[in-house]
């Protein structure tokens, strides 16, 4: 069999702002009056991502950037000189401030269309299940957004701040299964302003491959997103301070399980420390379930408790695996 690849995006601007905003997607129109996304072939040399910018940039005049974390794909059968050929497309998201769009010959116009209207008007039932996929995780990008900007204007707002004034959000897809909850930022996620960058997150990632999963699938955060200086252990109030913002974090995300790694994120969420004597236990509150593990630094600084945390990122890959 033959194979074809192409790449694309979803492309949206908000309209208006507060809660008369309306999320609008960019859809071009085709000469026999279909609507398509910017999207062709990935060309020899380049990658998916390389491939849509080009195309984006030659059907609609738009230098996208793409929002990291979204995934989408579909593929489909055709044939050409009578040789089936499976064709893949690989989707992007990207957001855009303007409505200026530049189409090329190849389109009669454009539109920008509420996703609900789009798929009222699409033909293909993958298309129309694209575009869902693609608004919901809009949705969570723009709730993510607007929560991080608070989050990261609390330093201002605390009447005593002893923590580093550098937040350093979570990271990964917001669609994620698993969300991996730490302590907080050390000096190199402080200086890098992404979590889990250092000697601990070398570790976090064999222990994410234990479960079957990989980095870039699970969604990775601290209790407390402030490096506190000298690497203390967050205190009380420090934690309390975060704890809304990570549970705000949990509910946009809705995963599977959050794993909860160390003592300051079972106290964070669950109130409770002595994750070495509860390993592995799953507690469900508020229609979250945790999985209580050790903090990857426990594993770096003592070897022999790696077992401990190995077994509990093995059970979280089959309860995963059983759904
Ligand atoms: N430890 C954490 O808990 N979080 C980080 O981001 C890095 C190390």
């Amino acid at each position: 069999m033959m194979f074809e690849y192409s790449a694309g995006a979803f492309i949206y601007r908000n309209d208006g702002d507060g809660g008369n905003a309306k999320r609008l997607f960019l859809f071009l129109i085709k000469p026999n009056n279909d609507l398509d996304v910017p999207k062709g072939h990935v060309e020899e040399g380049e990658n998916a991502e390389m491939a849509a910018k080009r195309e984006i940039l030659e059907e609609s005049g738009i230098e996208a950037e793409f929002i990291p974390g979204f995934m989408a794909y579909t593929e489909y059968y055709f044939y050409m000189d009578g040789k089936k050929v499976l064709k893949k497309v690989r989707y992007f998201l990207s957001k855009v401030s303007g409505s200026h769009v530049k189409i090329s010959y190849e389109h009669k116009g454009y539109e920008w269309l509420e996703a609900a209207a789009a798929i009222r008007k699409l033909h293909y039932r993958n298309m129309k299940e694209l575009v869902a996929k693609a608004d919901e995780y809009a949705e969570k990008h723009e709730l993510m957004l607007k929560l991080n900007r608070e989050y990261a204007n609390l330093p201002a707002k605390a009447e005593r701040w002893r923590l580093s004034k550098r937040f350093v959000p979570g990271e990964g897809p917001l669609d994620a299964k698993v969300f991996l909850l730490g302590q907080a930022p050390g000096l190199n996620e402080d200086k890098l302003g992404r979590p889990f960058v250092g000697r601990s997150g070398k570790l976090l990632d064999t222990m994410i491959s234990k479960a079957g999963l990989k980095r870039s699938k699970v969604y990775i955060a601290s209790a407390v997103q402030y490096y506190p200086p000298k690497n203390r252990e967050p205190t009380k109030e420090e934690i309390a301070l975060c704890r809304d913002f990570v549970s705000r974090q949990i509910a946009i995300i809705k995963p599977e399980y959050v794993v909860l790694m160390g003592n300051t994120a079972a106290e964070s969420m669950l109130d409770f420390r002595g994750v070495e004597t509860r390993h592995g236990e799953i507690i469900e509150k508020d229609g979250v379930k945790y999985l209580v593990t050790l903090h990857p630094a426990a594993v770096v600084r003592f070897k022999k408790k790696g077992r401990m945390m190995e077994d509990d990122f093995r059970l979280l890959g089959r309860l995963l695996r059983k759904k």
